[in-house]
């Protein structure tokens, strides 16, 4: 293990080739994409994981009952190509299940657990995302998470473990004390404003589980798809959102301290994709160091707001502040922030000067309150330091 950066400790920045590319995939779209993380300033900005999701296997295990990467999608095999991330100091990530099958129908880990983690191991894997389709009925997914976990801590490499559970049974619960870096909380996002904005509000209340070692995972990005997936239930029929959209969706993915993988196709990302995306005054916030979750305020008056209008305040190590003020609805609104909520009494004489993360300028320095109009579907994220 390197001392300098244990695993997990801030949430994970990668490329998952799921969300766009499902079952097409291939060694030289991972190559392709590990050349763009370097020449397109994507591993400068944190982004380290490119992982391929399901699709990679052959639908039957070898003689000795190892895994089979299939030799026409990677004829080259997976320790190959992971030296070729490797060599772009990159890391690489692969995809298996808790259950007897994948949930696209490829041979899972059940039974297999130590074996595979030793293979993968063997390949050079930085990072196992795991699965949850096809878990025989009569084991609990707890039991096999934490299985998967000792298997990995155990095999002689370090590697990230990304439980994929879609927050069944509680998952907030238990997960951190079962050894995974990174926990699905959610069931798949769609490349659909109505899903970016339900995964929200269904982790709202979640917030004080994520942090270092142990990240809610609200899903991949769908950030630049514009509906452009092979996959129907993701994207090609669902249609895509606006560059708006994407910007909240990162904003609330960054701030909720949400691993960050990209889900689009990188080699034909437009100029809004990229500065969405290589942000890095909210990269900073995600990465944060203490890797605090974020607290929801209701802006004023209270009963006036319906609940997708809100602010989230993440407490970061230098003592600034990040807050988003988020608007989720359907029509414009005013977000009125008053100090009082975040612990800054009037009294104390203290203001706070504010920066804004998305045109990265000053916005002034504010005494006692703050009240920004933001449109529909959008937000304003601002980095707040006290002054006196
Ligand atoms: C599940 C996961 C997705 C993806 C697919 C692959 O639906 O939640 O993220 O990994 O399986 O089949």
């Amino acid at each position: 293990m390197n001392p300098n950066k244990p695993l997990g400790l801030t949430p994970s920045m990668g490329w998952n080739s799921w969300n766009t590319f499902t079952w097409d995939i291939n060694e030289q779209l991972v190559r392709d994409v590990a050349d763009l993380f370097i020449s397109e300033g994507y591993k400068d900005a944190g982004y380290e994981y490119i992982v391929i999701d399901d699709c990679w296997s052959l639908k039957e295990r070898d003689e000795n009952g190892n895994l089979k990467a299939d030799p026409i999608k990677f004829p080259s095999g997976m320790r190959a190509l992971a030296d070729y991330v490797h060599a772009k100091g990159l890391k690489f990530g692969m995809y298996s299940c808790v259950g007897t099958h994948t949930c696209a129908g490829y041979p899972g880990s059940f039974e297999h657990e130590f074996q595979d983690a030793l293979l993968f191991a063997e390949w050079g894997v930085d990072f196992l995302k795991y699965d949850f389709c096809f878990k025989p009925r009569h084991i609990s997914g707890e039991l096999m998470y934490k299985r998967m976990s000792l298997a990995l801590k155990n095999c002689g490499r370090d590697i990230l473990f990304s439980a994929c559970n879609w927050g069944e049974d509680n998952v907030y619960q238990w997960i951190r004390e079962s050894g995974a870096h990174m926990y699905r909380s959610t069931g798949d996002i769609q490349d659909h404003w109505d899903s970016i904005k339900n995964l929200t509000l269904s982790q709202l209340d979640k917030e004080c589980y994520t942090g270092s070692f142990c990240h809610n995972d609200m899903d991949m990005l769908v950030v630049g798809m514009y509906g452009g997936s092979n996959n129907d239930f993701i994207g090609s029929k669902i249609g895509g959102c606006s560059d708006n959209e994407y910007k909240t969706h990162f904003s609330l993915w960054s701030i909720m301290g949400s691993p960050l993988m990209i889900g689009c196709d990188i080699r034909n990302a437009n100029q809004a994709t990229k500065d969405i995306l290589l942000n890095h005054d909210l990269i900073a916030i995600n990465q944060d160091i203490e890797g605090r979750g974020a607290y929801r305020i209701k802006p004023e008056p209270q009963w006036f707001h319906s609940d997708d209008v809100f602010m989230l305040v993440k407490v970061l190590t230098n003592g600034d502040l990040a807050i988003g003020f988020f608007n989720l609805s359907d029509s414009q609104r005013e977000l009125s922030l008053q100090f009082w909520d975040i612990g800054l009494p009037y009294a104390s004489g203290i203001s706070l000067s504010l920066y804004d993360c998305w045109e990265h300028k000053e916005l002034g320095v504010y005494k006692e309150r703050f009240s920004p109009v933001v449109p529909a579907h959008d937000c304003l994220v601002v980095r707040a330091k006290l002054v006196n």
